[in-house]
């Protein structure tokens, strides 16, 4: 059907954080950041997108539930996308002037802070470029959704260029290399239960350009030499060199946080547990085998490679007991293993109590958005939700 599409779209874990806005409407980053593309195969979003004459107004539905098309950044993107299309002509003025319903499902827990706004807005802007057939880059679209969304329009590994233009279009993202590339690369997320109210990515970046001067010395001294170190480390597979970026740029957004006026915090002191996990595995290896990273909350993102997953799932497994273990990892499938008495004496660890971790999610490195082609639609032919 040419007047219905749908999409499923990645979440992308950034391994050079984006922090801190030069344009606030814009979405323009202070910074370029890098990421890395997850599998839809484990966590996606999906997106229907439905056109047609007789639409009386735009109407979206998000989870199951209907939601204002008034979000600012929600018109941006319909509008962006739009905008793209008229200029490349790539369908008829009538069409474009037709209404539009958006249902979108997440098969993952918004509410766990797992980068679901990035997925959303990948997904959505793709499937948008596909009902307005636009052929060329939709990153810097999807940006003006939710910043970190661009990076997810491609899979691998990906970087979102910072750009200096005042109108934003060279702050775009683009692909570092292919999932393909290095395919033994693995992610464990570790979701921390947390009760606690975060301070919105938003806010935060706002209060954070306003007020750190350690943000400062992050621009324009680290962020650029971490970014070519670690696209050059991706470029050689050097995962020790990778993982060892991704840790020190992880904790130093973190000291960003705190070194703004007032501070705030995302990483709790489960949070906090996982990195001493983390450090005692690599030392007790002694080669940095593991890297954790954390974005706007307490869930902990680990990359490693495939070899060293067993082992860091059984880990975490003794330091982080379940009261359900059975469903508590979710995802690909790992061979267990069970750790030498010698192994966790030198690692020295306690376990802790029980369900400080609600569950792992275990996936890799993946593609990019892609259509839906066995026509598994979230609306009907009339455009409204199934
Ligand atoms: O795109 P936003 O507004 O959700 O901000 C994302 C910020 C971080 O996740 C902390 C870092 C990043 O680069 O993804």
């Amino acid at each position: 059907m040419n007047n219905m599409k749908t999409v499923i779209a990645p979440v992308n874990i950034a391994v050079i954080k984006y922090w801190g806005k030069r344009d606030e409407e814009l979405i323009l980053p202070l910074n370029d950041s890098v990421s890395a593309t997850l599998a839809t195969s484990v966590m996606c979003a999906k997106t229907s997108v439905f056109t047609g004459p007789q639409l009386t107004s735009d109407e979206i539905w998000l989870n199951g539930k209907k939601e204002s098309f008034t979000n600012k950044r929600l018109v941006n993107c319909l509008e962006g996308i739009k905008a793209i299309a008229a200029k490349e002509k790539s369908v008829d003025e009538e069409f474009l002037k037709w209404k539009v319903h958006v249902c979108s499902v997440n098969n993952f827990p918004t509410a766990a802070g797992l980068a679901s706004s990035a997925a959303g807005y990948a997904c959505l802007v793709t499937a948008l470029a596909k009902l307005y057939n636009v052929k060329s880059d939709v990153s810097c679209v999807a940006r003006l959704g939710s910043g970190s969304a661009c990076r997810s329009v491609y899979g691998g590994f990906v970087q979102w260029h910072a750009g200096t233009e005042p109108t934003g279009k060279d702050s775009i993202a683009t692909q570092i290399a292919e999932a393909s590339h290095w395919p033994e690369m693995r992610a464990l997320i570790l979701v921390v239960g947390d009760s606690a109210k975060k301070t919105s990515s938003t806010k935060g970046m706002k209060k954070t350009a306003e007020t750190s001067e350690l943000l400062k010395h992050r621009i324009e001294y680290c962020v650029p030499q971490r970014t070519t170190s670690i696209i050059q480390a991706i470029k050689e597979k050097n995962f020790p060199k990778f993982a060892e970026i991704t840790m020190k740029d992880s904790n130093q957004f973190h000291a960003v946080c705190l070194d703004s006026y007032p501070p705030f915090v995302y990483m709790t002191e489960v949070s906090h547990k996982i990195v001493e996990v983390i450090h005692k595995y690599n030392e007790v290896c002694g080669e940095v085998k593991v890297a954790y990273t954390f974005d706007a909350g307490p869930n902990a993102c680990l990359y490693l490679l495939e070899e060293e997953v067993p082992k860091i799932i059984s880990l975490i497994k003794y330091v982080f007991p379940s009261s359900s273990p059975d469903n508590f990892v979710t995802g690909l499938n790992y061979e267990q293993h069970e750790l030498s008495k010698d192994f966790l004496n030198k690692v020295g660890l306690e376990p802790e109590s029980v369900d400080l971790l609600k569950y792992i999610i275990y996936t890799k490195v993946g593609e990019g958005p892609a259509e839906v082609t066995d026509g598994s639609h979230l609306l009907d032919q009339n455009g409204l939700p199934l």
